[in-house]
């Protein structure tokens, strides 16, 4: 089952699947060839879009005087929502998410009207110039406002397993608390964007950055109040989706086309950076309020939490974040009698989206943070809490069922942990470490082994299915197309080697085309980090009908039987003989054998009860594990990341360099995330962290200077593509370690007695204030002693 990774050597010298190919962009990417939405080539006409947006974060639009915006240079139109000619929205599940703000406006960058013009330059200076009257209504800009006042923008939701109140009676030990963690905006480089171009019989073709173009054509259609036939959404690469653009690229899709329509002229809407931020949704930030009972070994018996998350303005996709945090509250833990709740608070704020984890990051850091604060009550190494909490191995062990019902069958996290813990040297650097602190006053450090379990399938069923089509042509060379969007994940290349080794031919005969609506229908996002599992299922089974018909074909040629054809190193051989695969394509053209197939997958297995909040939503679990040591300055609250070990289960990779760089990739962004990325708003609901001058990603210097990714040996036990495992999003929740390292280090002032109340992320403002609180506490302790002695 085991196999050595090992970049250079796959299988046999035909593999592909295994190989670490570059990306198959790479070399566009760097030389700056790579083509991406503005960078089309504009078709003579085009005219250009811009947004004018809400000054008030709760109002009602009394009058609207856009004379100056229609009069300003350049002005060609300007829209309102009265000019969308169907449906005014672009919620992906509730349709509570208006293109262009209607009577109302619920917060402060929304849309409210579009001004096109003929450059970029002239419609964003007119977008500036409307005079908008509003009647201002008060407004909810934070989760615990919203939730005061009962304002959600869905039902609570609540999963329970056995009975988690008599259980936290029966506990021998309580521990109850408060936490917070932010948000986080997704800061793809390209912003986003969207170019429609107004064809024959009111249809369009709309080029948009998007990881969901199926969606897009869908929110087109009904805006324009067309069928979805005279919709083509074309998306050849995005640089970068993070989440960001699985739903929220809907706004920009659906506004270029409601202008090019109105206009008949090609238009583009392209967001600059502040824009994007002020209105599009983020990470949801979250409060949490929890109540555990565990043992003298630190073993959780019992835990009830309420999450809370900031939604946003409009339910978009909470429901579903909500859900995988639910879902992901387990982490690699076992819970036995279990209480959550999940409530998506409604504020008057951008309405708050996927981000890379999509919610699993917010689920498991919660345990991950309790964990943390029992280790100091029982006085253990966390490491040693963490493991003693741990999924059992199988079913002699049991305690592997998670909280909504599916057993954990895959479990390696005791292997991969022990690993990663002796080839870390975690212990060994945990005494230098402490030796470093005794002997430091000010500059003290900090370590944490943290693991991750990540599900992998849409909890929504249906979701889980994709499409492929695959064209051979006459000289041999392939092009794929498939449901997956390629935003720098590399989907296209794991997919194009899929196929490559399908057919047994090199990688460079494999050209993947751009996503398309009019070639693959009915596609789901590139999300939840399935993309390479399904299209690459879905684009194997084309292949493979190609392949079984060459196969036929071959023995007419040499007789043998179709089973026996090899087709490997651009060759197939039968019986004895043996022909280039070019070769044998040119004849089994002329021959009238069809050279093209379509694929189709669903992943087997899945169910989700979502009433009950039970099922067996995910296909299978990647698992991870991350050791990170920092060092922080007791005086500025700064910290920096010394040293990162990650271990990462990629079952048996599909490209392990591309899977190292999607782990590396994660960790820096979740990094960001729980360090220095923070969104601040100000009292009018203003977003005042609008641009990378004041939102802090991390930058090529916060990289730790070690950085060391392996990928552990394993293999899929589902019959997953090729036995590989998913990797775009998991590794982010490795980064845990990294503000637990920071908590650890701060936790040392007080010879880790007191557990540090720090807030993610952790800038260096929550490190000083969390340094300040346990001074204080410590001082409080030795108080009494002084006074009466
Ligand atoms: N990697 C890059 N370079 N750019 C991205 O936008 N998005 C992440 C992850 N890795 C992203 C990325 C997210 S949120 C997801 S869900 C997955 O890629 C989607 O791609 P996959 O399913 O093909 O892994
Ligand atoms: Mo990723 S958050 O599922 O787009």
């Amino acid at each position: 089952m085991n196999r050595p990774h090992d970049p250079g050597m796959p299988d046999s010298l035909s593999a592909e699947v295994g190989r670490s190919h570059p990306h198959e962009s790479a070399v566009l990417h760097v030389t700056g060839e790579a083509i991406y939405t503005d960078d089309i080539a504009e078709v003579s006409g085009t005219l250009h879009a811009a947004l004018g947006l809400s000054s008030k974060a709760h109002a009602t639009l009394l009058a609207m005087d856009l004379t100056a915006v229609r009069n300003a240079k350049g002005v060609v139109a300007v829209l309102t929502a009265a000019d969308i000619p169907g449906v005014n929205d672009c919620g992906p599940i509730v349709h509570d998410d208006p293109l262009l703000a209607d009577g109302s406006v619920q917060y402060l960058g929304q849309p409210i009207f579009v001004v096109i013009a003929d450059t970029h330059d002239h419609a964003r200076r007119a977008a500036r110039k409307a005079q908008i009257h509003y009647h201002e209504l008060p407004a909810l800009l934070n989760q615990e406002a919203a939730r005061q006042a009962g304002s959600y923008v869905v039902a609570p939701m609540r999963l329970q397993k056995g009975d988690a109140r008599t259980a936290l009676g029966n506990a021998p030990h309580r521990l109850a608390g408060k936490w917070t963690v932010g948000g986080q905006e997704q800061f793809y480089l390209e912003g986003q964007i969207a170019y429609a171009i107004p064809k024959e019989d009111r249809g369009m073709q709309v080029y948009c950055s998007t990881q969901h173009p199926s969606e897009m054509q869908h929110i087109i259609a009904l805006a324009l109040g067309v069928h979805a036939h005279q919709i083509v959404v074309e998306c050849r690469r995005m640089g970068g989706g993070f989440g960001g653009k699985e739903s929220q690229s809907g706004l920009w899709a659906g506004v270029a086309a409601i202008c090019a329509a109105h206009l008949n002229r090609p238009v583009k809407l392209r967001a600059d950076r502040d824009d994007d931020m002020l209105v599009t949704g983020k990470r949801h930030c979250f409060s949490y309020d929890y109540d555990v009972g565990y043992d003298d070994t630190g073993r959780i018996t019992a835990a009830r939490v309420e999450m809370l998350a900031r939604a946003g303005f409009s339910a978009d996709l909470s429901a579903p974040v909500a859900t995988r945090a639910m879902c992901h509250f387990d982490n690699v833990y076992y819970l036995a009698d279990t209480d959550i709740v999940a409530l998506c608070a409604k504020t008057n704020t951008q309405s708050n989206t996927a981000f890379r984890g999509f919610g699993g990051p917010q689920g498991a850091i919660a345990i991950e943070y309790i964990l943390d604060s029992i280790a100091r009550l029982t006085g253990q190494d966390a490491l040693d809490v963490r493991k003693a909490n741990f999924y059992g191995r199988n079913d002699a062990e049991g305690r592997n069922v998670t909280q909504y019902g599916q057993k954990v069958v895959d479990n390696v996290i005791h292997e991969l942990v022990a690993q990663l813990e002796h080839s870390s040297q975690y212990r060994q650097r945990r005494s230098a470490i402490n030796l470093f602190n005794a002997a430091s006053p000010i500059l003290k450090k900090g370590l944490a082994l943290t693991p991750v379990k990540f599900g992998i399938a849409f909890n929504v069923t249906f979701l889980n299915q994709a499409g492929a089509l695959v064209h051979v042509y006459t000289d041999g060379s392939v092009l794929v197309n498939h449901g997956g969007t390629e935003m720098g994940q590399g989907v296209n290349t794991k997919v194009c080697q899929v196929v490559a080794q399908e057919l047994g031919i090199a990688f460079r005969w494999v050209r993947a085309s751009a996503a398309d609506t009019s070639k693959v229908a009915n596609t789901s996002a590139t999300a939840a980090s399935t993309g390479a599992d399904l299209n690459g299922k879905a684009a194997q089974l084309a292949a493979r009908t190609i392949r079984n018909r060459l196969a036929d074909f071959a023995v007419t040629l040499f007789g043998g039987t179709a089973a026996e054809a090899v087709f490997a190193d651009g060759m197939v051989s039968l019986n004895q003989n043996s022909m280039a695969f070019s070769a044998l394509v040119q004849k089994a053209y002329l021959a009238r054998v069809q050279l093209w197939s379509d694929g189709f997958y669903a992943t087997p297995g899945l169910h989700w009860d979502p009433k009950t909040m039970n099922g067996n939503p995910f296909s299978y679990f990647s698992y991870g594990a991350a050791v990170s040591e920092v060092i922080i300055d007791t005086l500025t609250g700064e910290s920096k990341v010394l040293r990162v070990d990650v271990l990462y289960d990629a079952g048996q990779s599909l490209n392990p360099a591309i899977d190292i760089g999607q782990v590396e990739g994660a960790y820096i962004q979740g990094l960001g995330w729980l360090t220095s990325e923070e969104l601040w708003w100000n009292s009018d609901g203003r977003l005042m962290t609008h641009a990378p001058s004041t939102y802090k990603i991390p930058a090529v210097s916060d990289c730790p200077e070690d950085f060391r990714v392996q990928l552990f040996n394993n293999a899929n036990v589902q019959d997953s593509i090729h036995r590989s495992k998913a990797v775009g999003e998991p590794p982010l929740l490795l980064a845990f370690s990294a503000f637990f390292a920071i908590r650890d280090a701060v936790a040392s002032i007080a010879d880790h007695k007191i557990n540090p109340p720090l807030t993610a992320p952790a800038t260096c403002e929550a490190i000083l204030k969390s340094i300040t609180f346990i001074q204080a506490a410590q001082a409080a302790q030795a108080a009494p002693m002084t006074g009466n002695g």
